[in-house]
């Protein structure tokens, strides 16, 4: 039995930054961040968004009369959790009429969470194989304005279903994953804005991925050739290129092109909606699948890492109906109806923040279907426009 992704949806915001207004606001080459960070554009996310609305508008796109009674299990991979005690997943299941006899988990560990959840949820449907995960990442990248980091901002959420005799791609039992304990980057308690020691962590990003890797061809017996793409979690787009340049002497020339090629597919959305934490590596999983040539059998590779830190090197084959019409649709269309917003604008998105008292929130500039229309009792206010 295969067991893997079914359905892979993304949902974002329409506001975004052009990165060449940021570079030059910021008084950088517009070079060092198209090229240097690998990044064009970021999304922008609004007062009126926040993880759990970000997932609904992504998660409502694949889950309907079909999946809804077999999913037994919300894991919610997030960093920008909404609430100590309570977890984001529970919220979701009401907003999108999920049974009642389900478990609703949110996950941390940095970027890592939503990979938590696909491997939980593999070994869970391994044994409930008439059983379907539905895995989210969602978040919201903030550094800071002014910050070496800002150019690395963005957001949004993936919804993954896990599912037996998957679409898109059945996962290989085999897996390699390292943990320690690094301030590599990190967000306390009290602040909204991740603290970070960026080329440190992008060191630990390149241990962490050469350690796994390792360890994955020593278990496996495979090897680079072995693969037809790989798949990073992509913070910043470069950040991927500089991760498969460790092992690109590993391919023969031929492969070292189709391997860059694929690479290139697999970075076209992030570039364009920046870092959304734990939802990075499933974009860029979908921006492969959608801007690549790619058959069914042929194995990727996959590499999330989670600050703080953990990593961890997978692989899976592209599934028998594999098909991107739709999807390339919905990103083509999305990319040609975004809004672009100046640099006044951006900053003033950017710093409008939740107060800890009861507010209505203005939810005009907002299109979405799941938006944050204020907090009530201290209890966050969550519309669904679609009913
Ligand atoms: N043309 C082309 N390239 C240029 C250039 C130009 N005109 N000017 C500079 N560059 C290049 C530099 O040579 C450099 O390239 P290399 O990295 O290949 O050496 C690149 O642009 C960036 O330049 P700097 O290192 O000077 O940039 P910086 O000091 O402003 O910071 C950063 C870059 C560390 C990534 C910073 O943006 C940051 O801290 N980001 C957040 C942390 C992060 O994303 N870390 C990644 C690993 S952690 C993780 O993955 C978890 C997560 O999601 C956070």
């Amino acid at each position: 039995m295969q067991i893997g992704i079914d359905q892979l949806a993304f949902y974002t915001p329409k506001t975004y930054l052009d990165l060449v207004d940021l570079a030059h606001t910021r008084n950088q080459e517009p070079d060092k961040y198209r090229i240097g960070i690998g990044q064009s554009q970021q999304a922008v996310i609004p007062v009126t968004q926040d993880a759990v609305t970000l997932a609904a508008n992504a998660a409502v796109k694949i889950v309907n009369t079909t999946n809804r009674d077999q999913i037994a299990m919300v894991l919610f991979g997030t960093e920008s959790g909404i609430d100590n005690s309570k977890s984001a997943a529970v919220y979701l299941q009401r907003l999108l009429h999920l049974p009642g006899n389900i478990r609703t988990i949110e996950l941390k560990q940095a970027c890592y969470g939503a990979t938590a959840g696909v491997q939980f949820a593999h070994d869970y449907v391994r044994l409930h194989p008439d059983k379907q995960v539905l895995v989210i990442g969602a978040d919201i990248a903030r550094y800071g304005l002014n910050t070496p980091g800002e150019v690395t901002q963005g957001g949004g959420a993936v919804a993954m279903t896990i599912s037996a005799e998957p679409r898109l791609l059945n996962l290989d039992n085999e897996t390699a994953f390292k943990s320690e304990d690094i301030m590599d980057f990190w967000r306390p308690l009290y602040r909204t804005e991740a603290l970070v020691d960026g080329r440190f962590s992008e060191n630990v990003y390149i241990d962490f991925f050469k350690a796994v890797w390792q360890d994955y061809q020593q278990q496996t017996g495979r090897a680079i050739a072995d693969f037809t793409a790989f798949a990073f979690h992509l913070p910043f787009t470069k950040m991927g290129l500089k991760a498969l340049r460790a092992i690109l002497p590993e391919a023969d020339e031929t492969q070292q092109k189709q391997l860059m090629a694929n690479f290139e597919a697999s970075r076209v959305y992030n570039r364009q909606v920046g870092n959304l934490y734990t939802g990075s590596l499933y974009l860029s999983l979908r921006s492969l699948f959608d801007n690549a040539t790619l058959k069914p059998g042929q194995r990727i590779g996959l590499f999330s890492y989670g600050s703080g830190a953990e990593g961890e090197f997978f692989s899976g084959t592209i599934g028998d109906q594999f098909d991107t019409q739709a999807s390339r649709q919905w990103f083509t269309d999305f990319f040609g109806s975004r809004q672009q917003l100046t640099m006044a604008q951006y900053e003033r998105v950017f710093s409008q923040k939740l107060p800890d008292h009861d507010v209505l929130l203005d939810l005009s500039h907002d299109d979405a279907r799941f938006v944050l229309s204020g907090i009530k009792h201290d209890q966050r206010q969550y519309v669904d426009r679609g009913n």
